[in-house]
């Protein structure tokens, strides 16, 4: 029988408390403060369980609240601002934000541009510095993005195609409680999925960044992924599996913040900025297996720890290169996969442009690429996810 034991960490800047019965904790970091808006998207955190139990706990703690539901997935720097204003016109002096990644990191900038001024764009350009934040805590219902312990945001440049992240801040608080995944719907679980499975793969292949340390945490989370993701998409209700998803995307999360993603999120950011319908580890997924043959052959001892954990023949050479694909793209596959480009309006004519971005705006994505990104290589990515 595999416990699931609840447990508190803290790593960067954040304390992290994990596990089924976490989220009482959060009484004693709500103790003190007198108004907090909640940020949430449309309906998973009424659905997930998450804002009756945090509403709940404000109450016992005479803490104030409002709600903010407007944020979307795939959000814009407008909505951060919104919130900003929203934060700022309220006084509050708390923000508990409920959601996957879009959410808190939201969350993440509005609450330093409450404190800090300015718009959400100085801080995507990085023309203003965070200098003071609101208090955040995040509870997050997905197992994904990693953004519960990592210091990064992502956000879209309202009237471009841009897709940017930055290092902004840690949440001060965080929860992950496997009960509130059980309402996550099948396609979300893999699509979360594949975006830890995808933050590893870079973390561990990026050309600087790499270390021990970040092997460790990801070899962990490619086991964990392999043998729990099956399990949940079997049935969803699987809290055992949720528990192990969301252990990985936690440990995926700090493997990012202590090395970095490259150029699967790279080009993935500059889709989803052309379609925001996209879903962020769909995107990944579908130019994954073909990126995985360049990253190989980039970095073949590196790419070869992880997927050996997928395929036991990999071999940490550059001959391999076409096997580390194959063994992504089978892995995919079994869990019923079949996601194209195409499905999302994509076309070979899209290709141009989104080279323009990746050599233009986009460019500082990929700073840790292991290999000299060509717009050969990228027109290639595209031309197999369609
Ligand atoms: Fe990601």
């Amino acid at each position: 029988m595999v416990v699931m034991k609840d447990f508190s960490l803290t790593y960067g800047g954040v304390k992290l408390y994990f596990g089924p019965k976490s989220i009482k904790h959060l009484l004693e970091h709500v103790k003190g403060y007198e108004y907090a808006i909640i940020v949430t998207s449309r309906s998973s955190a009424k659905v997930s369980g998450a804002l009756n139990d945090v509403v709940k706990i404000l109450n016992k703690a005479n803490v104030e609240y409002e709600v903010f539901d407007k944020v979307t997935p795939n959000p814009w720097a407008s909505q951060a601002d919104e919130l900003a204003k929203a934060i700022w016109e309220s006084g509050a002096d708390l923000v508990i934000a409920i959601g996957g990644g879009s959410v808190i990191d939201t969350a993440k900038v509005s609450s330093v541009m409450a404190a800090s001024g300015g718009k959400a764009v100085d801080y995507l350009y990085k023309r203003r510095k965070p200098k003071y934040m609101v208090p955040l805590i995040a509870v997050n219902i997905t197992h994904g993005t990693g953004t519960e312990v990592d210091r990064y945001a992502v956000l879209t440049v309202d009237g471009t195609y841009e897709k940017r992240g930055i290092p902004i801040r840690y949440p001060n608080v965080s929860f992950d409680n496997p009960k509130y995944l059980l309402t996550l719907p099948k396609n979300q679980t893999l699509y979360t999925s594949l975006d830890a499975f995808y933050h590893v793969y870079e973390a561990v292949t990026a050309k600087t960044l790499g270390s021990p340390f970040v092997d460790t945490v990801s070899l962990e989370t490619v086991g964990l992924i392999k043998t729990w993701l099956p399990k949940a998409l079997n049935n969803i209700s699987n809290i055992r599996a949720r528990y192990w998803l969301h252990y990985a995307s936690m440990l995926a999360g700090i493997a990012i913040d202590a090395s970095s993603t490259h150029i699967v999120h790279a080009i993935e950011h500059a889709l989803s900025g052309i379609n925001p319908k996209l879903p962020h580890g769909c995107g990944l997924g579908i130019i994954g297996a073909r990126s995985a043959y360049y990253i190989h052959k980039a970095k073949p001892k590196e790419s070869a720890l992880l997927l050996r954990k997928l395929n036991p023949r990999i071999k940490p050479y550059t001959e391999y290169a076409k096997e580390a694909e194959e063994t992504i793209r089978e892995f995919q596959k079994d869990l019923g996969f079949e996601e194209k480009l195409s499905n999302y309006g994509f076309s070979e004519k899209d290709a141009e442009e989104i080279v323009r971005l990746l050599f233009n705006e986009l460019k500082y994505l990929w700073d840790e690429s292991p290999l000299n990104l060509t717009a050969y290589i990228v027109k290639d990515i595209i031309k197999e996810g369609l």
